[in-house]
This record gives structure tokens, C-alpha cells and sequence, in this order.
């Protein structure tokens, strides 16, 4: 057996390190192909060629290992997360199941299985450098098209372009797409929510993830001057952008399960002294039913008509994300239920209200994931920190589903 709390402490310092390598002097921000990936790939590239796996990065720039089955023909399981962060993140959302995957392989001593393992450090995963999420999985299901490529960052550079300008070949984006026989995915994540600490339980198995929209909502008005223009004479755009995000969060409030959030807003042209002519807001939108978020999107969308219309302003709107709500896979889940019952571990089954890789490799591989207990229910935060008895657990159950695995299919 291998010394699991050596490889807790390997876990924990791997995250530690991979938080230094960031946009930021002392804070945690790894948008989708910025440098310090590429430091993030030189790093978990070295630990797992030591462990015997091949070692390289597809054309969206996920990073991907393969560890060998014992003979030359078989299936492969996946295991992977994100390796981008929000700005200003923690160190363990994405990061953590990257690291956690390498380390179960590290667990096998260089024992092999009856299937390959490829474990897969996606480029991005929370949608902050082109406002929409999962790019990496994306390409792996085969949903990386012309659209996606063409997609702008704030400074105009395109999801092609900064391909490109990371040293891959955007042309050839099709390449990531998954290719042969796979068993499933499994994702470790942090839970990055109260509920396991509430109940005191290490670990949670992740029955489905919620859907989630993204928007982008503009309202324009008109720039003028902040000391000669009379209050009755103004068209201010960010005063209308705030009346809506006031009823944004009314209708979160009042419809059991739905949470919607305006993260960011931009008032143009940004001085204190002009009226704002412009006020562009994000908005995140997300339910475990689909049917409940699409028409509280359409409902908050009227919203923003109505407040436009009163104040003379022009509304535009554009939906960047309409992902629906998706579940687990029966079959794998039952066989992490059993690891984590063998491990003599409390079994919990829960929804992820966040936004997992899972959820689009879902589409076309069966998927799980296991969550391990978020202190403090932080996450999205400088903060965020994992127990380092729940590493271990989660080494423990990692090691034991693949066992499990191997006794029985998938
Ligand atoms: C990812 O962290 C998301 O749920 O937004
Ligand atoms: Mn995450
Ligand atoms: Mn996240």
C-alpha cells in the first residue's frame, strides 16, 4: 500500500505550487492560456512522465497524461478537472482534481490495469477570459467549432489567436476530440459549498450538476456631463443597470432553488464626472431544473425591457450559455458509492450547484464525481482550502474505485 499520507502532503504542496504560478503578484488568477499555464504544464508534465505516462498538450490546450494499460489494446477511464482559475481564486478549485488524479496513479506504485488511464488538465473551465465557460471540455466532446474559436477576450484577442500565440494550431482544434473506446470520467472537486461540513462527512458523490445560463445584458443611454445635466434630462445607463440587478436578485429570492448573479458590470465611459452612456452586466443564472431557469431568463430579460423603456434607454442582450441541468452516470457512481462504503466513509449523494468539466463530457461519456468538503463553504476565493484528512479519504476512494473497476466493468 502506498503511504497515502506521503501523498497527501505531495497533493497539498502541488496545489501550493501550482497557486504561485499565476497572472497576479499574490493572488490566484490563471486565465485560458495566459503564460503561467505554461509553467502549470512544465510542472504536472514532469510528475507524471516520472510515473511512466505519456505527456502531452491537444490543440485547445488542455493538458493530457496517459498512464499505459497492462496490455497494448484497451479502453481508457478518464480523470481530470480545470487548471484555470477565477481571478482572485483559491488554489484547490480545478487544480485540486488534477492533482488528485495524478497522485491515485502515483497511489498504484506502477501497478498497471485492464484499461489506460489518461488523466486531463483542461485550459478552462470557468469562462472568465471569453465569458463562456468549459473550452477545454468542449473540444474533447467535439463541440470546439468556428464559433467557439471566434469567440473575444476584453482586449479583442480571439480564442484562435490566443491558441495560436500559446504555440498550438487553432486549424487543428478538432484533434482534441476524444478517440476510441472510454469507459467514463471521474472528476474530483471540492465541494465548494457548506453541506459536507454541516454534516461533518469528508466526501460527497455528485448525483447531478445544475444547468446554468451566462448573459450578456447592455444598457445604453446617453454621456453627458454630471454637473450640467438636469436629473430629469439624463439617459443614465448605469442607473438602469442597477434598478434591474435589484430585481435580478428579487427574482432569485422568490423561486425555491434558483440562484442568479450579476458579477460584473461596466460603466462607460468610466469617470466620475461624465454620466454613464453605457452599463454592460454579466448575468449567471442557474437551477437543477431547466425548465424553472430558462423562464426565470426569459422573465428577467422583460425586466431589463421594462426598466430600459421607462428610462429611455436601448436594451441588448446576448446569451452566451444555455447549459442544461445533467446527471450523473448510475453505473459509476454506484461503483464510487461502493469505494467509499469499503473505506468505511459515510455515503452521501448530492447535487453540484456549480459548473463542473463533468457536466459536458457527460454528453458523451458516462461521468461522475466525488466532492470533498469545502471549509468554510468557501470557494471562487483567496480563502478556499481542502482538509488534509479529506485528501487522504479521497486517495483512498480514488485507489479503491479503480480496484473496483477492474473486479467488475463499468
Ligand atoms: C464554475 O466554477 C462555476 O460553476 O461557475
Ligand atoms: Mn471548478
Ligand atoms: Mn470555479
Amino acid at each position: 500500500m502506498a503511504d497515502l499520507e506521503a501523498l497527501t502532503q505531495r497533493v497539498l504542496s502541488a496545489c501550493a505550487d501550482l497557486a504561485r504560478m499565476s497572472e497576479e503578484p499574490g493572488r490566484i488568477t490563471r486565465t485560458f492560456l495566459s503564460p503561467p499555464m505554461r509553467q502549470v504544464h512544465a510542472y504536472l508534465k514532469g510528475w507524471m512522465e516520472r510515473l511512466g505516462m505519456s505527456v502531452w498538450v491537444d490543440p485547445i490546450g488542455n493538458l493530457r497524461g496517459y498512464y499505459p494499460a497492462n496490455k497494448p489494446t484497451a479502453p481508457r477511464l478518464l480523470l481530470g478537472s480545470h487548471l484555470d482559475t477565477v481571478p482572485n481564486g483559491g488554489a484547490y478549485d480545478g487544480a485540486l482534481g488534477v492533482v488528485l488524479a495524478v497522485a491515485v496513479l502515483e497511489a498504484l506504485g506502477g501497478r498497471r490495469l485492464g484499461f489506460g488511464v489518461e488523466v486531463i488538465g483542461f485550459s478552462e473551465e470557468e469562462g472568465v477570459r471569453f465569458g463562456v465557460p468549459f473550452l477545454g471540455s468542449r473540444a474533447l466532446v467535439g463541440r470546439a467549432d468556428a464559433a467557439l474559436l471566434a469567440l473575444k477576450d476584453a482586449q479583442g484577442v480571439s480564442v484562435a489567436q490566443a491558441v495560436r500565440d500559446f504555440g498550438l494550431e487553432p486549424e487543428h482544434v478538432r484533434e482534441a476530440a476524444l478517440q476510441g473506446e472510454v469507459l467514463g470520467y471521474l472528476e474530483f472537486h471540492i465541494e465548494q459549498g457548506p453541506v459536507l461540513e454541516s454534516l461533518e462527512y469528508p466526501l460527497g458523490l455528485v448525483e447531478a450538476i445544475v444547468g446554468q445560463s451566462r448573459l450578456e445584458v447592455g444598457f445604453r443611454g446617453k454621456a453627458n456631463h454630471a454637473g450640467t445635466t438636469p436629473m430629469h434630462l439624463r439617459r443614465d445607463a448605469l442607473a438602469g443597470a442597477a434598478e434591474w440587478i435589484g430585481l435580478v436578485e428579487r427574482e432569485a429570492w422568490g423561486e425555491p432553488g434558483l440562484v442568479a448573479t450579476v458579477g460584473q458590470i461596466q460603466a462607460l465611459p468610466g469617470a466620475g464626472n461624465v454620466i454613464p452612456g453605457e452599463a454592460r452586466c454579466s448575468l449567471d443564472v442557474r437551477h437543477a431544473l431547466d425548465e424553472v431557469r430558462t423562464r426565470s431568463v426569459a422573465h428577467l430579460v422583460t425586466r431589463a425591457q421594462q426598466v430600459a423603456q421607462r428610462r429611455g434607454l436601448e436594451l441588448a442582450w446576448e446569451v452566451k450559455l444555455d447549459q442544461g441541468a445533467v446527471p450523473c452516470d448510475p453505473t459509476l457512481l454506484e461503483r464510487l458509492e461502493w469505494a467509499v462504503q469499503d473505506c468505511e466513509l459515510p455515503v452521501h449523494r448530492m447535487p453540484s450547484g456549480a459548473g463542473h468539466d463533468a457536466m459536458i463530457l457527460a454528453e458523451r461519456v458516462p461521468s461522475a464525481m466525488l466532492f470533498l468538503r469545502s471549509p468554510g463553504g468557501l470557494s471562487h476565493h483567496p480563502d478556499e482550502r481542502v482538509l488534509p484528512e479529506d485528501v487522504t479519504a479521497a486517495l483512498r476512494v480514488g485507489l479503491r474505485w479503480l480496484e473496483i473497476l477492474e473486479e467488475h466493468g463499468v
